[in-house]
């Protein structure tokens, strides 16, 4: 509790957070949630669809759904060579990836060292060492050959990324023809009012948003149909994860709530009310 205390002040004193430190120093170890029983830690929504919100434990369900929703969207193939996760978490995707698909080579792209150690021995103690790997480097700057990947997943981290233009970009780039990109997508809505503009500002600096990133779905599907890329498929999804999530938050034991709840009421407020959307799209490029 002190120690969230002191992140709150921490954090009204300096400019914003940035997406790094996000990920290895605030939520740390733990990620939104840990699995009582494996110890893996949680950070995404998760995909609800037919998962009542019961329990706090419920999350670990909910993210092995979403992990399932993406990666069969990514029609892997024995003959793919070369799989990206970009904006990978804790591997645990990669993970799920890596045991349910056919797939000989499999690297993670993320800006957290800490994700990275954790993901690399997360791997390794799986016994997928040999086939996974996660590496630091940038969704905006991938380091990657042109038209060397053949899929590509990406899982709640491209509302992160400075921008998501810039992503497709280099998506378009590294992607081998008719490579697939398999993505799931929070969206932080436009303010129409006082309030709203409030919670979009807490949530872009306590999480790390750019400002360029904060559009409503038509815009959303706009940026998606210019990228050059060839939509397969594009929907809102935002019932089925950020609905749930929300309800989710307050199902968790009080000790954590009240733990995460003096940094997330000071600097994270924003994250539980402002207007989201999720989305999932599947795109080839051409
Ligand atoms: C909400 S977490 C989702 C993690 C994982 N995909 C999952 O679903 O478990 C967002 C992830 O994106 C990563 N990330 C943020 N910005 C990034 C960037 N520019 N390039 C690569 N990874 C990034 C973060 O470090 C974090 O691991």
């Amino acid at each position: 509790m002190f120690s969230s205390l002191s992140k709150a002040i921490h954090f009204l004193r300096s400019s914003g957070n940035t997406t790094a430190q996000v990920y290895d120093e605030i939520l740390g170890e733990n990620g939104l949630a840990q699995d009582k029983i494996t110890h893996i830690p949680s950070v995404n929504m998760g995909y609800w669809k037919e998962i009542p919100v019961i329990s706090a434990q419920k999350i670990h369900e909910a993210n092995r759904a979403l992990f399932r929703l993406v990666s069969e969207a990514a029609m892997f193939s024995e003959h793919d060579e070369m799989v990206v996760d970009v904006g990978c978490g804790f591997a645990t995707n990669m993970k799920y990836c890596l045991e349910n698909h056919e797939i000989t080579k499999m690297i993670g792209l993320n800006i957290s060292a800490f994700q990275i150690d954790w993901g690399n021995r997360f791997l390794k103690e799986s016994g997928l060492g040999n086939k996974g790997e996660v590496i630091m480097g940038s969704a905006t700057d991938m380091p990657f050959e042109d038209n060397s990947i053949d899929r590509m997943v990406s899982i709640e981290a491209a509302f992160h990324f400075e921008t998501r233009e810039v992503f497709l970009q280099e998506v378009r780039r590294v992607l081998k023809p008719d490579g697939i990109l398999s993505m799931a997508d929070l969206i932080i809505c436009t303010p129409h009012n006082w309030w709203q503009r409030l919670l979009v500002k807490s949530v872009m600096k306590s999480l790390y948003v750019p400002a360029q990133n904060v559009y409503d779905y038509a815009d959303y599907k706009a940026i998606m149909e210019k990228s050059g890329l060839e939509i397969l498929h594009i929907e809102s999804i935002g019932k089925l994860v950020t609905v749930p999530f929300h309800k989710w938050f307050w199902k968790r034991p009080l000790s954590q709530i009240l733990d995460y709840n003096i940094f997330w009421a000071i600097s994270g407020i924003g994250f539980m009310f402002a207007k989201m959307d999720y989305m999932r799209v599947v795109a080839r490029k051409k």
